[in-house]
């Protein structure tokens, strides 16, 4: 079959990065996770002494780090200027500073074309993750998954990931990424009209894997 596009977009903790892994992985297909990239980026800012207030500061400096991510679903990868940034990108503190970064348009048209690259490449097809995918990145995607869950649901997955969490504190930190992505002028979080949505709160993730699959195969 011709390569397929698959657009996963959502707010975080709704099963967005374990779904695309998995369907990408039993269709043989590539992968890509665009928050991590945004992290990626936000890392180097902090790295390198970036006001994360400053928007004309972080424009300036935005084409400076070379972001390369791999895209093999069962080993995915990232690196920033040639070094491992899989684990620094998970940090309280990029995730904390990770909304205002990708908020800066310089920063989003960098980082879309490198998306859209990495897409037109991925010879037997690509599952794409993130905001606005099927809005911004990926218009002509193949199919549009927008992923959503209770605010309940969402914390207490990302607590479950993160060890020693307080779900309270971590309920309240999404909810405030989440305003804070979709509230956004540049390509906010959003479902696009053509995007299928699918509740995850009542679901299991191989449920939504399935979900998800059947709904790929049906545009195939
Ligand atoms: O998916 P993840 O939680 O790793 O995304 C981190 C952040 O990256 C999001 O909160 C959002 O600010 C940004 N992001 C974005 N557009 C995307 C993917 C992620 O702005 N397509």
């Amino acid at each position: 079959p011709a390569a397929v596009i698959v657009a996963i977009d959502g707010p975080s903790g709704t099963g967005k990065s374990s779904t695309s892994k998995a369907v990408a992985a039993k269709l043989g297909l590539s992968y890509l996770d665009t928050g991590a990239q945004y992290r990626a980026i936000t890392w180097w800012m902090i790295s390198n002494g970036i006001d994360i207030d400053d928007p004309a500061e972080i424009a300036v400096a935005a084409a400076k780090p070379v972001i390369v991510s791999g895209t093999d679903p069962s080993a995915p990868t990232i690196t920033v200027d040639g070094e491992d940034a899989s684990g620094p990108i998970r940090t309280q503190d990029v995730t904390s500073k990770v909304s205002a970064v990708s908020a800066v348009p310089e920063v989003r048209a960098l980082i879309t074309q490198l998306q859209r690259d990495i897409a037109a490449g991925a010879g037997q097809g690509i599952v794409v993750e993130g905001r606005d995918i099927g809005t911004t990145v990926l218009p002509d995607a193949d199919l549009k998954v927008f992923l959503t869950a209770s605010p309940e649901a969402r914390a207490a997955r990302r607590s479950g990931e993160i060890k020693g969490a307080d779900v309270t504190a971590t309920k309240e930190a999404l909810i405030k990424r989440d305003a804070a992505d979709s509230g956004r002028k540049t390509s906010p979080l959003a479902k696009a009209d053509d995007a299928v949505e699918v509740d995850t709160t009542e679901l299991t993730l191989d449920q939504v894997i399935e979900c998800v699959v059947t709904l790929i195969e049906e545009k195939r």
